[in-house]
């Protein structure tokens, strides 16, 4: 069989090399893909663009692909399942409505109220002098989201009234996000240990992943500016076996019970990110209808089962009775970044050392692009080495052993990848 994968991240190039490995697939296009995609067995990019709904609808009937996954939000919020359903064309994620429940926060929070999901309390605010005239009586710190998607930037969370107001004036007044900031929701600041927990869903079936936890914040020790994510592993001991049931219980099983009852059944990848606190309480923090980047990337090298039989016994509706297998080890993955990521950042630098990291684990290609015979960077996050290995604490020493094999100029990535599991296997003995 013949399938597509949109996207051109760290996260794409994963989900490529384990659909490359699955014996039913014959030929992998990747909608536009990376220099790393284009490495994979089977595999070649083709130029379309992700927002490029009728272009993709072509090449797929074109190319007779049996068929897609989608790594980013952006398609989904735009609808691109709708589109290929209404042709007939097999796709695996969610429709635009119920990708609502990434695309728009407001959306998200008012149905975790309505269908009694833990999550922190909040108010959502359309003018900007009302937004500022709540935050006079709130505590600090205070969250603030901008209702759309703005690309893991739209979240702040100020320390004092002064940056509470400033932020309002850049999101609703400035619109330094667009039309994802004319509305603003106002919550609560949580304390705790995040988590993420993705789960496959085919209308009414859940079939959960391993766990699996990212560092969003760019420096050691969970410090500085909030990130798309700079490195991640699975399992995530926080999340013990009753954890995760409870996560099945009082979040993703009302999510999918609700979102059928309002009209939308959900079927795809959907991501949770939690918020656990020190006596085990669960909050939601967001709602993703994708998988992680780059939680994917340590997920990909733990999943056993073939990627392309669980997508389609999915959109069979059958994932009730269907088994997921992943590697008991660990998974870790680090990100390094391009010298100024998140912010702005230089691109073209050659990268050399790949032939000699590769042997030592798997790097994912983000932002690289071939230039003639040299790899050169293209992007903030430039790529994710992966391991596996039988705890975290040997994953993480194996993994920066790689990675320091890797050079370009201004490489930027953190030491202490994975710090919260190792701490706990200290603690476990
Ligand atoms: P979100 O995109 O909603 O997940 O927010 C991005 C990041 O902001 C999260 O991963 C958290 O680190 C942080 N965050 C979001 N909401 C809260 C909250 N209510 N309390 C504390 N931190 C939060
Ligand atoms: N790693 C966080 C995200 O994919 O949104």
């Amino acid at each position: 069989m013949k399938v597509l994968i949109i996207g051109n991240g760290g996260r794409e190039h994963a989900i490529t090399w384990k659909v490359s490995q699955s014996p039913q697939v014959d030929a992998i296009y990747v909608a536009p893909g990376n220099a790393g995609t284009a490495l994979e067995a089977k595999t070649q990019n083709v130029a379309i663009d992700v927002g490029d709904i009728p272009m993709l609808i072509q090449f797929v009937k074109d190319s007779a692909i049996d068929l897609t996954i989608i790594g980013p939000e952006a398609p989904l919020a735009a609808g691109i399942v709708d589109q290929f359903q209404q042709q007939g064309l097999a796709i695996f994620g969610p429709t635009q409505q119920a990708a609502s429940l990434e695309s728009s926060k407001a959306f998200c929070k008012d149905f975790m109220q309505k269908y009694d999901i833990p999550t922190a309390t909040y108010q959502t605010f359309n003018d900007a002098a009302k937004a500022k005239a709540y935050l006079q009586q709130h505590n600090f710190p205070v969250v603030l989201k901008a209702d759309g998607l703005a690309a893991g930037k739209g979240v702040i969370i100020a320390k004092s009234l002064e940056q509470a107001n400033k932020t309002i004036d850049d999101m609703m007044s400035n619109r330094l996000f667009g039309k994802a900031g004319d509305s603003v929701v106002i919550e609560e600041f949580l304390k705790g240990e995040e988590a993420s927990y993705i789960v496959m869903v085919d209308g009414e079936n859940i079939l959960p992943f391993a766990s699996s936890q990212d560092h969003k914040a760019r420096d050691n020790g969970d410090k500085g500016p909030n990130t798309g994510g700079m490195g991640a592993y699975s399992p995530a001991p926080v999340v013990t076996p009753e954890l995760e049931q409870k996560i099945l219980e009082t979040v993703i099983t009302p999510v999918i019970k609700g979102m059928k009852a309002e009209g939308h059944p959900y079927t795809g990848f959907l991501y949770a990110g939690l918020m656990i606190s020190p006596s085990q309480e669960i909050n939601v923090l967001e709602f993703n209808c994708r998988l992680g980047d780059p939680e994917t990337q340590p997920l990909m090298m733990r999943l056993q089962s073939d990627l392309v039989t669980l997508c389609q016994q999915a959109l069979a509706r059958k994932l009730k009775q269907t088994n997921i297998e992943w590697d008991a080890r660990t998974a870790l993955g680090v990100v390094a970044s391009a010298d100024g990521y998140p912010f702005s950042y230089p691109k073209g630098d050659v990268i050399n050392g790949l032939e000699e990291a590769i042997p030592q684990g798997k790097v994912f290609f983000a932002g690289i692009e071939k230039q003639q015979d040299q790899y050169v960077t293209s992007g903030g996050r430039v790529l994710c080495t992966c391991v596996l290995a039988e705890n975290a604490a040997k994953a993480q020493k194996n993994v920066y052993q790689a990675l320091n094999k890797v050079h370009f100029n201004g490489i930027y990535y953190r030491t202490d990848i994975g710090h919260r599991a190792i701490e706990r296997e200290t603690v476990r003995g």
